[in-house]
């Protein structure tokens, strides 16, 4: 049997449906070199502003065997900085996704255009418009301000890039994590306006987390307090669950990239069949250094050989049976026996009515 794992967001073609979390292993040069040249299907650059950011102080960053927790504060070399790496990447042998932040929307406004002038020079087939950055000091995520969210899909749509075909340019948001069923709800129905969306990722950290160190009893990061965006398996149940909701309520208009907890084949499995059709790395990458795609890759390869699949499109989005279908199911099911009583009660009606006569 040939074995495909081969899949596409929006109209980019992924030779492997394994990626970076954008702010994983894709700040400098050297970073998003050693990701061009690994085993991932596309990259992606840590989020971008117009000008070069320090960041937050330090230690911003920790990760474990469980979690990772973070409060980098945007720490990036600047728009120019990355349209130089992806004007001189001359091998375009894997598709890069820039990782644009929304903070300032003159700013993304302008940076819209720009990749819009550039992108034919350059190997940028991707843009991914972070909107849930959980680590701005005094400002929110525009992933839960529905004004915000809308007011920037606006922009987006009037925007130079989104005249970009679909074929060149694939373009996303990446999502705060949402826990409220309206809360999706309203979301999805925003998103549903925007024709010129390609995909979402699903999920960026979960905001404001605080991980003890219980022998210095402190915070093992310094800024906001002390808190920052969770990532890792414990946020998987968390990231499955926004991946399937939006997948349910979107359908095919959005691809989604599942983000959250990936360390293993069986990992991204559980993407795939909540409904994601590209999975990113994020704490695990940092763990093991980009050699993870390679082994991420052979271990999806084999559970679909064990489980018969030849492509991914075979198992994604193919949770068995939802609740609401269960639940539809159950009272059509009702239904026709309600229907049944009735046709047996006139039956009985008439049968008695016959023997009267
Ligand atoms: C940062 C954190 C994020 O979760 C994100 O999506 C973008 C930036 C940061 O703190 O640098």
């Amino acid at each position: 049997m040939t074995l495909d794992i081969s899949t596409t967001i929006g109209n980019i073609k992924l030779y492997s449906p394994f990626l970076n979390a954008s702010g994983c292993w894709c700040y400098s040069y050297k970073e998003l070199e050693d990701m061009r040249h690994c085993q991932s299907g596309a990259y992606v650059s840590k989020t971008i502003t117009m000008l070069p950011r320090d960041g937050n102080p330090e230690p911003r960053l920790f990760y474990d065997v469980n979690l990772s927790v973070n409060s980098m504060g945007l720490p990036n070399m600047g728009y120019a900085a990355y349209t130089h790496y992806s004007l001189t990447t001359k091998e375009r042998q894997k598709p890069f996704f820039l990782s644009i932040s929304t903070m300032d929307l003159k700013d993304t406004h302008q940076m819209m255009n720009m990749i819009a002038m550039t992108h034919l020079d350059t190997n940028v087939k991707g843009v991914e418009f972070n909107v849930s950055c959980p680590n701005i000091i005094g400002k929110g995520q525009m992933g839960y301000d529905i004004e915000q969210l809308k007011n920037f899909l606006d922009l987006l749509s009037e925007s130079k890039l989104s005249e970009i075909s679909r074929n060149d340019i694939a373009i996303g948001l990446k999502m705060s994590p949402y826990f409220d069923k309206y809360q999706f709800q309203t979301v999805a129905d925003i998103i549903k306006d925007y024709p010129r969306l390609d995909f979402l990722t699903c999920i960026n950290g979960i905001g404001n987390g605080l991980v003890i160190d219980n022998v210095k009893e402190e915070s093992v990061i310094a800024p906001n307090n002390g808190r920052g965006g969770l990532g890792g398996s414990i946020v998987k149940p968390t990231g499955l669950a926004n991946v399937k909701t939006f997948k349910r309520l979107l359908g095919d208009k959005v691809d989604i990239i599942g983000c959250g907890g990936v360390s293993d084949g069986m990992d991204a499995f559980e993407y795939f069949l909540a409904g994601a059709s590209a999975v990113s790395v994020g704490t695990q990458l940092l763990r093991e250094t980009p050699l993870a795609f390679g082994r991420l890759n052979q271990e999806l390869i084999t559970i679909m050989e064990d489980k018969k699949y030849a492509s991914i499109v075979e198992f994604s989005n193919k949770l068995n049976i939802d609740e609401d279908i269960k639940i539809e199911t159950q009272k059509r099911k009702e239904a026709e026996q309600n229907k049944e009583l009735e046709q047996i009660k006139k039956r009985n009606a008439y049968d008695l009515s016959y023997a009267m006569c």
